[in-house]
C-alpha cells in the first residue's frame, strides 16, 4: 500500500515535470519577437487622418530587428539628402561661398542614392513600424514610389551636370563668390555659375516634396 502510493506521487511529480518542460519547449518559436508591441500598442480610432494606425495589425511585417534597421537605415539615408540640400542652398543662396566641387560631389552623391538604391530600404513588410512615417499607401503603389525615385536621381543628375558647366559672361553667367576656407566664408573671387542651377534646384526640391506628399506620413 505504502509503495504505490509513493510510486503514484512519484508518476505525477515526474509527469508534472516533464509537461511543463516540454509547454516550455513548445511554446518557443523563432517567430517575429515583437516584445515591445505594448510599445505602439495605440488604442484610438484608426481611421482619423492624424495619427498613425496602429503597426500590430499590419501583416506582413518583417522580423523585428529587419524591420526597424531599414527604417533607420532610410531615415539617415533622407537626413543625408535633407544636409546636402541645405547645403546647396548656402551655396546658392549666399550663406556660403561656392564651391564647385563640392557642389559636384553633394549633387552626384544624391544621385548615386537614389532610384532603386532608394528603394532598396522602402521593404513593404517595414512600413507598420515604430517609430516610421512612410505611409500604408506604399503596398499598392511601389510603382509610384519607384518613379518618385527615379525622378530624383534624374534631377539630381540634371543638376550635377548645370554645376559643371563654366560658361562665359556672354552666355548668361552669374558670378558666385568662391568659398576659400574650411567654414565655407565667401571671398572677393567669382565662379561662373550656369544661370539654370536655381531652376534645376528648385526642381530637384519638388521631386522631394512629391514623394513626401504621397508617401509620408506620421509616425507609426
Ligand atoms: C521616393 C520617395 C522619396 C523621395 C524621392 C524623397 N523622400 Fe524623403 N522620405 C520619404 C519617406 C517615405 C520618408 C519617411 C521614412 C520613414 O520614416 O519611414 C521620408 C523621410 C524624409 C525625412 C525625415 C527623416 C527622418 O529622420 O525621419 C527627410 C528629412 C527627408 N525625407 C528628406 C528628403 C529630401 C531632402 C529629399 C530630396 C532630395 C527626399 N527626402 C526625397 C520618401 C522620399
Amino acid at each position: 500500500m505504502h509503495n504505490s502510493i509513493k510510486t503514484t506521487l512519484a508518476l505525477l511529480v515526474g509527469l508534472l515535470l516533464f509537461g511543463i518542460s516540454s509547454a516550455l519547449a513548445f511554446s518557443f518559436d523563432f517567430g517575429d519577437d515583437d516584445d515591445d508591441w505594448w510599445r505602439y500598442a495605440y488604442w484610438g480610432n484608426p481611421n482619423q487622418p492624424w495619427v498613425a494606425p496602429n503597426g500590430m495589425y499590419f501583416y506582413p511585417r518583417l522580423p523585428y530587428f529587419q524591420r526597424h534597421d531599414m527604417v533607420d537605415r532610410r531615415q539617415q539615408h533622407m537626413a543625408y539628402r535633407a544636409n546636402a540640400m541645405d547645403e546647396l542652398a548656402a551655396m546658392l543662396y549666399g550663406r556660403l561661398g561656392f564651391d564647385r566641387a563640392q557642389a559636384i560631389k553633394l549633387a552626384r552623391g544624391i544621385e548615386s542614392t537614389s532610384g532603386t538604391v532608394l528603394m532598396d530600404n522602402f521593404h513593404p513588410g517595414a512600413v507598420a513600424t515604430y517609430g516610421s512615417r512612410t505611409t500604408l499607401a506604399l503596398w499598392q503603389n511601389q510603382d509610384a514610389f519607384r518613379a518618385n525615385a527615379l525622378a530624383l536621381q534624374a534631377a539630381a543628375k540634371a543638376l550635377a551636370e548645370e554645376f559643371e558647366k563654366q560658361p562665359s559672361a556672354e552666355e548668361g553667367a552669374v558670378f558666385l563668390p568662391q568659398r576659400t576656407d574650411g567654414y565655407g566664408q565667401p571671398s572677393q573671387e567669382k565662379v561662373a555659375v550656369s544661370p539654370r542651377v536655381w531652376e534645376k534646384y528648385n526642381a530637384m526640391t519638388g521631386t522631394c516634396d512629391s514623394c513626401h506628399r504621397g508617401f509620408r506620413g506620421y509616425d507609426w
